[in-house]
């Protein structure tokens, strides 16, 4: 079965009650669970993953290696400063594509740069949790057609 890693980064767990005007009302377990019934759909395997720290985050990029054939991220405040994310993106060498529930172009100008996205397929920013299915559908095109 085709498995896609879905990696969320810093302070995403508070989801549902962090900004909601920013971020929204669906927690993280929302968004696992609709995740989860779409590729369920689409015929895609889901593991999720989320971590307040860098060096986990590396480590879960690392061991989709050989276990995963996609990744979907939201690097969420790593997007802006993570060489090592996307070095381990980069030395992965799956297809990824970067999520952000919020419009990281509308905000702060820190926000406008993003470390990873040049080593992703594509990014998806501003939709909220329809991101991350907008880009289970785009994976499972990538992986499923070529
Ligand atoms: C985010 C946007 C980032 O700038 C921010 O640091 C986050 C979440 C988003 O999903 O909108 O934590 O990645």
């Amino acid at each position: 079965m085709t498995k896609v890693l879905i990696l969320n980064g810093p302070n995403l767990n508070l989801l549902g009650r962090r900004e909601p005007e920013v971020y929204g009302s669906h927690t993280l377990a929302d968004i696992s669970g609709a995740a989860a019934a779409l590729a369920a759909e689409i015929g895609l395997e889901v593991e999720f993953f989320q971590s307040n720290s860098e060096g986990e985050l590396v480590e879960a990029i690392q061991g989709a290696i050989g276990s995963c054939q996609g990744i979907i991220i939201n690097p969420a405040a790593y997007t802006h400063t993570s060489v090592a994310l996307r070095d381990a993106l980069a030395a992965a060498g799956l297809p990824a594509v970067e999520v952000h529930l919020s419009n990281i172009y509308g905000r702060e100008d820190f926000r406008k740069t993003s470390m990873t996205a040049a080593v992703c397929r594509g990014v998806i920013t501003g939709l909220g949790i329809d991101g991350y299915l907008l880009a289970l559908r785009a994976l499972a095109g990538i992986l499923h057609e070529g």
